[in-house]
């Protein structure tokens, strides 16, 4: 299952990518925002965040209305790998390289038909382990200092 949520400012595009998703037959769980009332994009994260750090979701899909604030705030979870991809090879490279759980995007900068590209460049790529394992390693060092 693909966990996926937005703030007010991603709500419109998560919409877009989650019809897509369900329509490509993978699991998505919505965390919300369901409306375009304004809330706080660090609300909107830490419900995705958890799913993915329990094991109820195997990765998440964030959106706000650049992915700055949404994607910083994920990374704040310990274990959290948030990439903010606007482009199909970082989204790939966000897997291969990088391993990233989860994957964030702008709603107000990321057209509808390129985010659904950018989603399956990454959910399809595979961790390429050794030296990129090596080096995600590291940062969890880094988290646990
Ligand atoms: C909300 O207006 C906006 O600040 C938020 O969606 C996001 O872009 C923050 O980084």
């Amino acid at each position: 299952m693909i966990a996926i949520g937005s703030d007010h400012g991603g709500f419109e595009l998560k919409e877009h990518i989650k019809k897509y998703l369900i329509n490509e037959g993978v699991e998505i769980k919505d965390y919300g925002t369901f409306t375009e009332d304004s809330v706080d994009y660090p609300d909107c994260a830490a419900p995705v965040c958890k799913a993915v750090l329990s094991g109820e979701a195997e990765s998440g899909i964030l959106v706000c209305g650049t992915g700055i604030g949404i994607s910083i705030a994920a990374n704040k979870f310990k274990g959290i790998r948030a990439a903010l991809c606007g482009d199909v090879y970082s989204a790939k490279m966000a897997k291969e390289h990088n391993n990233a759980n989860i994957i964030c995007l702008g709603g107000r900068v990321t057209g509808r038909e390129l985010a659904f590209m950018i989603v399956d460049a990454w959910r399809n790529a595979k961790h390429l382990g050794g030296r990129h394992a090596d080096r995600v390693a590291k940062i969890h060092a880094i988290e646990n200092a």
